[in-house]
């Protein structure tokens, strides 16, 4: 057994309520914690002056553990980047779906190392601020085989591999789309299910429609995928309702809701996914995640890495954001940013830090987790653990 003692922690956030003060953070001060390396797991947690031995100590002088990230929505597999893009957004420009494009030229012209290499720096960018599981979509492929090639490439670095085949209709197709949507859900399908474990859809104006979109969901359904959606990003549309009828595991973006969109969520196991990082390189109005939290709904938070509308990595950032405007208390945007993300990987063992769940942990420079919010744009992650092994 390889274990590693965090000693003399002043606050270490569970995330399990039955612990410390009975909060939804489940906060205990003057802690301890207890990582195994071999099984990859919590294996005890409690006072301080109660901790057992362990193979190694790392002292925490009384400064704030908590959970790994789960960046639970990402898009990591790519080459280029949109700096002009952005450049002319911030001159005034609108973002479009189209600037997918873009990205999707570069994409299928980059060898397969260079993409790895961009996937597996992007990666530890953000192991660097504290995310220990992020998801990755592909969707800058668009055909069978470059898309089959982006999920290959994400499962060397997560199991959490999403077919996104459907982000935008690929440009041979422009126009003919439903034969677009006939190789979605047929041969790209078929190269594709073996390396993910979810299908999304972007359903948007400019990329797929509600019929489509659900079409695409039940195929991936059908071969074992899960579904999980991109919806209400840029406009009030059907995203939502679909995500909540078909079950998905979450409904992402949830910028342009509805009343009774809102209400779906609230009245669903579908997670609503609040990605702030988009709206600030868009320049565009950020989700109400009050809203959201009011009416019952689960949220999570997470980056939407990606080269066009969000080239974030930073779930602190991402946290600082909502909780400075959208609503959301410092609490509850770091329990959506793990407890959250792993509500919408459905992933039990991840996400708290509770004796037999993962030991995903992160020691911040800081006497609290509110002052990833308290301290925006600070590098405040100081020591990083993944299933027990210290990795930064
Ligand atoms: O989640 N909305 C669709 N996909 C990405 C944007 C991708 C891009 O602009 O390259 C998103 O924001
Ligand atoms: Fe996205």
């Amino acid at each position: 057994m390889t274990t590693t003692l965090l000693a003399d922690i002043g606050s270490l956030v569970t995330n399990d309520p039955e612990l410390g003060d009975g909060s939804p953070l489940g906060l205990l001060r003057d802690a301890a914690l207890v990582l195994d390396a071999d099984t990859g797991t919590v294996v005890w947690l409690g006072p301080a002056d109660a901790a057992p031995a362990a193979d190694s100590v790392v002292d925490a002088a009384g400064r704030a553990v908590v959970p790994g990230f789960v960046d639970s929505h990402a898009h990591l597999v790519f080459a280029g980047d949109r700096t002009a893009e952005f450049n002319a957004r911030m001159s005034g420009k609108p973002y479009t779906a189209g600037g997918i494009r873009t990205t999707v030229a570069a994409t299928r012209a980059a060898t397969d190392e260079e993409l790895d290499a961009n996937l597996r720096r992007l990666v530890r960018e953000a192991l660097r601020q504290g995310t220990t599981t992020v998801e990755c979509k592909s969707g800058y492929g668009l055909t069978v085989e470059d898309e089959a090639r982006a999920l290959r490439l994400a499962s060397r670095h997560t199991p959490e591999t999403t077919y996104l085949g459907a982000h935008v209709v690929a440009p041979e197709y422009a126009d003919d789309p439903a034969a677009y949507v006939d190789l979605v859900t047929g041969p790209m399908l078929d190269a594709c299910a073996p390396h993910a474990r979810w299908v999304d859809v972007f359903c948007e104006r400019g990329a797929f429609d509600g019929d489509q979109a659900r079409a695409i969901l039940k195929a991936g359904a059908e071969r074992g995928l899960i579904p999980r959606v991109h919806a209400n990003q840029l406009t009030e549309g059907p995203g939502v309702q679909l995500a909540v009828e078909l079950g998905a595991a979450s409904a992402d973006h949830c910028t342009h809701l509805s009343d009774a969109d809102v209400d779906a969520l609230a009245h669903s196991a579908t997670v609503a996914t609040l990605l702030p990082g988009a709206e600030f390189s868009t320049r565009a109005v950020y989700p109400d995640a009050r809203r959201l939290l009011d009416a019952g709904a689960t949220v999570a938070l997470s980056t939407d890495c990606n080269p066009g509308s969000s080239f974030t990595s930073s779930v602190p950032f991402c946290i600082a954001v909502a909780v400075r405007d959208m609503g959301m208390t410092p609490d509850e945007a770091l329990w959506s940013a793990t407890a959250g993300g792993a509500r919408a990987l459905r992933r039990e063992d991840l996400g708290r830090l509770t004796p037999g769940l993962r030991a995903d942990a992160v020691l911040l420079d800081a006497p609290s987790h509110v002052h990833l919010a308290y301290r925006p744009g600070v590098p405040l992650v100081s020591a990083v653990w993944r299933g027990g092994v210290r990795e930064v």
